[in-house]
């Protein structure tokens, strides 16, 4: 099975630079933001992101190196992400993430919303030093599409007849648009043409989207340990997912005990097996392998190089993480 250390192998010493200005830019003045980016920072995130920014802004790179400009957008998706996911947890009243408390439960509430906004207003900041308007652009749109997924799924949790778009749609909102957007940025730093931007943005959003159902099967079929978070938190929080869509038109008995949101002993209990033992995580692993395949072939025009075969086996290294 590939590593995430492996994919990201051609721009490790970037991630490493990534790492130390990240630090440093969070760093200034209140102590407890700066005790609680820590323990963002130094927990085991997977820096996907802004390892996949690296990579397409070196194997688009004409001489192979990387401008301060590509490593700060690197820089601040990684932010938006992290803030993204200290809010996460507070709105989802998670205790666990990457395997180590979240900052609510480590720290406060009263922080966690703190250290987000912080986190937020710092990537916004930074983006606007980037002094070019296509990138602020597509990265406040990401904001945008974070805040506004996390809203259309807390409104819909217990709908049991939503449908497969609105479910695609929050996820892109919620994945694949930061990916999506931050690999058309690091395009449009480079000065690409339209044809390529597109592309990239293509790239980013289906393999967010195969990142995404691949989440939430795993969220069925993962423990806590593998996970570094709760297993089979989704369902209980009234969160349908792909998993859950699919196997509702298999077993309209889902239906019942999900409207009534798993009042009575068992009902939540009895959902997951309808789930586990219906053919929904089959149906679920194909759609994410489309995802997965589609995300490669928007990539083939690249230039060969290291960065361009790390690129090419990210769609397969998201897959790999159900087996
Ligand atoms: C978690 O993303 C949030 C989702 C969009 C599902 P990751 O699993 O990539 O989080 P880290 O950064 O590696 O912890
Ligand atoms: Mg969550
Ligand atoms: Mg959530």
């Amino acid at each position: 099975m590939i590593t995430v250390t492996e994919i990201l192998q051609p721009v490790e010493k970037d991630i490493e630079i990534l790492l130390k200005d990240l630090r440093s830019l969070i760093g200034a003045g209140h102590p407890i933001l700066q005790a609680a980016a820590e323990h963002l920072f130094s927990a085991g995130g997977k820096r996907l992101r802004p390892g996949i920014v690296l990579l397409i802004s070196r194997a688009i790179s004409k001489d192979g190196n990387l401008t301060e400009k590509h490593r700060r957008l690197a820089e601040i998706t990684e932010m938006i992400h992290t803030a993204s996911l200290v809010h996460d947890d507070v709105v989802d009243d998670a205790s666990t993430r990457r395997g180590v408390p979240t900052v609510h439960s480590r720290f406060n509430h009263r922080v966690a919303v703190l250290a987000g906004d912080f986190l937020f207003a710092q990537a916004s900041w930074h983006l606007a030093n980037l002094d070019n308007l296509e990138v602020v652009k597509l990265l406040s749109r990401v904001i945008m599409d974070l805040a506004d997924g996390e809203i259309k799924q807390g409104l819909n949790r217990y709908e049991s007849d939503q449908s497969f778009e609105a479910y695609l749609e929050k996820s892109y909102c919620k994945t694949a648009s930061l990916m999506a957007n931050s690999c058309r940025a690091a395009g449009s730093l480079s000065g690409l043409n339209d044809d390529y931007l597109k592309l990239l943005h293509l790239f980013g959003k289906k393999l967010g989207l195969a990142f995404q159902v691949v989440d939430d099967i795993l969220d069925f079929t993962g423990n806590e340990k593998q996970l570094g978070k709760p297993a089979a938190s989704d369902l209980a929080s009234g969160y349908l997912t792909a998993p859950v869509l699919y196997a509702l038109e298999e077993k309209p008995s889902l239906s019942g005990l999900i409207e009534r949101e798993f009042s009575r002993e068992g009902d939540l209990e009895n959902a997951l097996n309808l789930v586990r033992e219906s053919n929904a995580i089959n149906k679920s692993r194909e759609l994410a392998e489309k995802f997965a395949e589609e995300s490669r072939e928007a990539l083939n025009w690249l230039p060969e190089s290291p960065s361009r075969r790390a690129l090419l086996e990210l769609p397969e290294f998201v897959l790999s993480r159900l087996f």
